[in-house]
């Protein structure tokens, strides 16, 4: 793979004046790219002390980048490993995209077998260390900051569904990947890397094992991937806020295992009240809290075309526009598919893992076949039908 030295810890302006790397960089404009030598030197040569975190894609590092800025580097895994110019161009495409309430990509370094991207970093991590995560991240998630939060990924979701074209489905919509800036607001994280990724990757696979809790039934099942399948997870999430506890807790008792399984029979027993996270200590608008819950039961409803868009719950969250509750129909749970064939792709050994291995981490799980008979297969993310 040829290298481009000169290039890099600069913006590539034109390909065309570079007659070495005409091929890779053409039509690639504006792309900042950093040399292996400067993320090295800003991580301390990827330092485990800079380690900040580590996902389906690789690890994350904090870095000091050469004029002093903090910068959250991911190194992706060998899985990712597109040619230059691919991988440029998806780069371009998700640079491009700028919100408030997503994490804005600084740049990437692409130098021999090396894809490393470079993020804005992020001062109060991810909703899952800190809202969802165990002990204390000393930040007081009060009822006006989970509001904001809802609403913010909700409007970044609505921005990448409808405004963005062609528009793009994050398809791991999931607390860790909602990341919290130094005033809380939230930062959707991770957009657009589906797309770095071939389809049948095997880590990607892992990836949507690991966090099956989040997964609409049908992308699940049938693999259907489509904008309802985001929605159904910022469903998920919205009551996970709320309630400020995980989709899945398998310490707990049968019954109380599946959070939206729990929302679903309390609100048709008029009792969502009861689910509301009591470190709130009762400060909230417990109206407010309720429908936040009904807006989730409403996102996360099996028939995917009952799903309401991003920009309609947008609207629904902020009550501009009301729903009729009694027309809400039961979630779409896959928490009975209590037993997951495992194909190990390299031996094609195959294992059984129960569903506890599934709704935590599964790191080494590399391709899953349910024992239903259906297989996870993965549309590619430009497909998007409804
Ligand atoms: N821009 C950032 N600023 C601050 N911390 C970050 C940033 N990006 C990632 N992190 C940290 O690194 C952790 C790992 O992120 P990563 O996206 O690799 O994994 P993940 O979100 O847990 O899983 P997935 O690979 O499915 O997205 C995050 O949970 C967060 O704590
Ligand atoms: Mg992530």
């Amino acid at each position: 793979m040829p290298c481009f030295p000169r290039l890099f810890g600069k913006r590539v302006e034109s390909a065309g004046r570079i007659p070495e790397a005409a091929d890779e960089f053409a039509g690639v404009k504006n792309i900042k790219l950093y040399s292996y030598k400067e993320l090295r030197s800003a991580t301390d040569d990827f330092c485990p002390t800079n380690k900040i975190g580590e996902g389906g894609f690789g690890s994350v590092y904090k870095g000091k980048l050469k004029h002093g800025k903090i910068a959250a580097i991911k190194v992706l895994s060998a899985e990712s490993q597109q040619g230059v110019r691919e991988f440029l161009t998806e780069i371009k495409v998700i640079s491009e995209i700028q919100h408030e309430n997503l994490v804005n990509l600084y740049g990437c370094c692409v130098e021999g077998k090396h894809r490393i991207l470079v993020y804005n970093y992020l001062e109060n991590n991810s909703l899952s260390q800190t809202l969802l995560g165990r002990g204390n991240c000393g930040i007081d998630f009060t009822w006006q900051t989970r509001w904001r939060i809802c609403i913010g990924i909700a409007r970044g979701l609505a921005f990448l569904h409808e405004e963005v074209r062609p528009h793009i489905v994050h398809r791991d919509i999931k607390a860790s990947n909602i990341l919290l800036d130094k005033d809380l607001s939230p930062k959707i994280s991770d957009f657009g890397l589906a797309r770095l990724m071939p389809p049948n990757a095997t880590h990607v696979s892992t990836r949507v094992a690991g966090t099956l809790g989040y997964l609409a039934p049908e992308y699940a099942i049938r693999g259907q991937l489509t904008r309802k399948a985001d929605i159904y997870s910022f469903g998920v999430l919205l009551v996970e806020i709320v309630s400020g506890r995980c989709n899945t807790n398998m310490r707990l008792p049968n019954g109380d295992k599946y959070l939206l399984e729990r929302i679903w029979e309390y609100f048709q027993r008029r009792e969502l009240i009861e689910l509301v996270d009591v470190s709130l200590e009762g400060k909230y608008d417990a109206e407010e809290a309720c429908r936040l819950f009904k807006i989730g039961l409403l996102c996360t409803q099996d028939a995917p075309k009952l799903r309401p868009a991003m920009s309609t719950v947008v609207k629904m969250l902020t009550g501009e526009i009301g729903f009729d509750e009694k027309k809400i129909t039961a979630p779409g749970l896959i928490s009975d598919l209590s037993e997951v064939t495992i194909r190990n792709t390299n031996t094609d050994a195959r294992t059984t893992s129960t569903d506890k291995d599934l709704y935590s981490s599964s790191d080494s799980v590399n391709n899953s076949t349910f024992s239903s008979g259906a297989t996870l297969t993965f549309t590619p993310v430009y497909e998007r039908s409804i």
